[in-house]
């Protein structure tokens, strides 16, 4: 039995986490629930989970010790209390945003196991956390389906990998000329091809900024450097990523695109435990695997973000904070599709980067970024 806290138990990923622990209840206990304003869901997921630890923004601003929610009769604690708790033994780091940033750092420093779903942890200060990792022997597992397809296929092997090859969808708008681009609108980048995700990450998708995340994210989880790790677009999204050997053989993960499996696959490690629920790959009666390069002039976002993983230091928190920002103003039709790519490039011209920063300095740079980025919104149209 594994003890569990979930870090953004009401969104995409965290709700796919509570599915995995309601279909092995022999495996998995939640122990804390997490979640931002979604307080009529975390109530429901209390009410059946019965967790011990429970924490939302909209509970804390209603003064939990003195006012609580109805339904909600599990004892309030700050994220960082509940995962460093000594009843839990997997954290499940699922929150959006910067969010999950100290919950995340709390477990690593509890020398926890993390479940790490939300990539700007490792994009923001993926120095210092897997220094922490080190340090205190926590391990971090990846959820994304990328490091996670990358994960297993290093597992059982000692030899040297040449090149991580990342698998992207290309998103909604891969064929669309670059003209048209500047006239999507929310409601069409939503509609994701293969994956059903977070608003963010499904914009950021579309971007192809979550490709450039997750290269970030790559180089910090397996130490590889910038110059071997390589994106391909793969329409289908059945190969999840690769990688490359000395000796230029491939070894692939392949699966139904369902991030119950990820998510499953890191709770249950070192085991695996069977998935009915999610579809098998018929490889009769797939037609075809395709692969073509990305078109960094139509989505700048994903050269953008390598290059400030390259630059390191506060570069990728200032890249996060002003996506953040741009993709918040384009769902709100502030600024067009077009203009995240622009906003965000602005926001990295005007940051004067910190080598090696401190969490502190990484939060400052988050914040000059989300000022620049607002101020530039109000004075140019983009
Ligand atoms: N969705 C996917 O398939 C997928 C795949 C790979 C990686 N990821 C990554 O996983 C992370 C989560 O993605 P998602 O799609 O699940 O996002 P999402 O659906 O937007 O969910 C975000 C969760 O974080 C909670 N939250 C937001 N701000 C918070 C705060 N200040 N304190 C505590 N909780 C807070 C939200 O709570 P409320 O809803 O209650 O406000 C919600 O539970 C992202 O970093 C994303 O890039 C997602």
């Amino acid at each position: 039995m594994k003890r569990l806290a979930v870090f953004g138990s009401t969104g995409s990923i965290g709700r796919q986490t509570l599915d995995v622990a309601r279909n092995f209840p022999d495996w998995f206990k939640v122990i804390g629930l997490a979640a931002g304003g979604n307080l009529e869901l975390l109530e429901q997921q209390v009410a059946e989970f019965r967790p011990e630890l429970v924490y939302s923004t909209a509970l804390e601003r209603k003064s939990p010790r003195r006012t609580r929610s109805s339904q909600i009769q599990s004892r309030f604690a700050p994220m960082e209390e509940i995962a460093a708790h000594p009843d839990v033994d997997i954290v499940v780091v699922a929150t959006s945003g910067k969010a999950g940033l100290s919950p995340c750092f709390a477990a690593l420093r509890a020398g926890k196991p993390v479940a790490l779903a939300n990539k700007e942890v490792l994009v923001m200060a993926g120095d210092l956390a897997t220094a922490e990792a080190k340090h205190t022997g926590a391990s971090i597992m990846p959820v994304d389906s990328e490091h996670s397809a990358i994960w297993q296929c290093l597992r059982g092997e000692q030899a040297e990998i040449e090149r991580l090859i990342l698998t992207a969808s290309g998103g909604p708008f891969r064929g669309l000329p670059a003209v048209e681009l500047a006239k999507v609108t929310a409601a069409e980048a939503l509609r994701h091809p293969t994956w059903i995700m977070g608003r963010k990450v499904t914009i950021d998708s579309a971007t192809l900024m979550n490709k450039g995340l997750e290269v970030i994210e790559a180089h910090w989880l397996f130490s590889v450097p910038y110059a071997n790790i390589q994106v391909v677009i793969h329409p289908e999204s059945m190969i999840h990523s690769m990688i490359e050997f000395v000796d230029g053989s491939v070894k692939a993960q392949l699966s139904y695109p369902d991030m119950h499996l990820p998510i499953q696959h890191a709770l249950s490690y070192p085991d695996r435990l069977p998935a009915q629920y999610v579809p098998r790959l018929d490889f009769a009666r797939t037609a075809r695997l395709s692969f073509e390069t990305p078109d960094t002039g139509r989505f700048p976002c994903l050269a953008l973000a390598i290059e400030a993983g390259k630059k390191g230091g506060t570069y990728p928190a200032a890249l996060c904070a002003a996506d953040e920002v741009a993709v918040g103003a384009f769902l709100e039709g502030r600024i067009g599709f077009t203009g995240i790519p622009l906003l965000v490039e602005a926001v990295l011209g005007r940051h004067s980067g910190i080598k090696h920063p401190s969490l502190q300095e990484i939060m400052e740079a988050d914040a000059r970024a989300r000022e620049d980025a607002a101020s530039i919104i109000g004075a140019e149209k983009l």
